[in-house]
């Protein structure tokens, strides 16, 4: 399986707008996907311990979330980075999901994570095309797909 160029640019286009880094503008990149997060998607809150009730507000004065938000946002960059190299992406989605073990998730989850990530990049107007956002959905089902199979493989819930 080959991956579309024009995905790879389209996606990587849109990243460029939520660039990880030091300067005030980049954390705030990583705020702003946990203040989406938990203000579009309270239920997944549930997941992060002592986090349950975050605000929007609560998220912006955080540092265990300014430290996140850099972490989530590197994650998908190391996605869009890898996507060409697909045995890499794969090996990274794995990865993904045995660090995330001990929360338990659901494991509709990994390709629900895509809605929320798109939402984000949205409400960042970082994605103003259909083509871009079908982009997004593209590289999650791949990612998905490697998730449930990993899931399945090490004997755990899978959809
Ligand atoms: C860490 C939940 C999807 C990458 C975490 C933590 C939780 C969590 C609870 C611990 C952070 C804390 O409590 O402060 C979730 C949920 C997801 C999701 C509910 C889906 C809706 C993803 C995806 C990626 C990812 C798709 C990668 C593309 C990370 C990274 C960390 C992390 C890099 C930092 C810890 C580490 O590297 O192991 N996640 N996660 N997460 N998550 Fe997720």
């Amino acid at each position: 399986m080959t991956v579309d160029k024009n995905d790879v640019k389209l996606i990587k286009d849109s990243l460029a707008k939520v660039m990880v880094g030091t300067g005030a503008e980049n954390l705030q990149h990583g705020r702003d996907f946990y203040k989406y997060f938990f203000t579009n998607f309270p239920d997944l809150r549930v997941y992060f311990k002592g986090a349950e009730k975050y605000t929007a507000e609560d998220v912006q004065k955080s540092e265990r979330f300014e430290k996140q938000g850099q972490r989530i946002l590197l994650a998908t960059h190391i996605l869009a980075n890898t996507y060409e190299d697909l045995e890499v992406f794969k090996a990274y989605a794995r990865e993904t999901v045995t660090r995330h073990r001990q929360f338990k998730m659901d494991p509709a989850l990994w390709l629900a994570f895509f809605t929320v990530f798109v939402g984000y990049l949205k409400s960042k107007n970082a994605i103003d095309d259909d083509e871009t956002e079908a982009a997004w959905h593209r590289l999650g089902k791949i990612f998905n797909e490697e998730c449930q199979k990993h899931l399945k493989a090490s004997g755990l819930p899978s959809t």
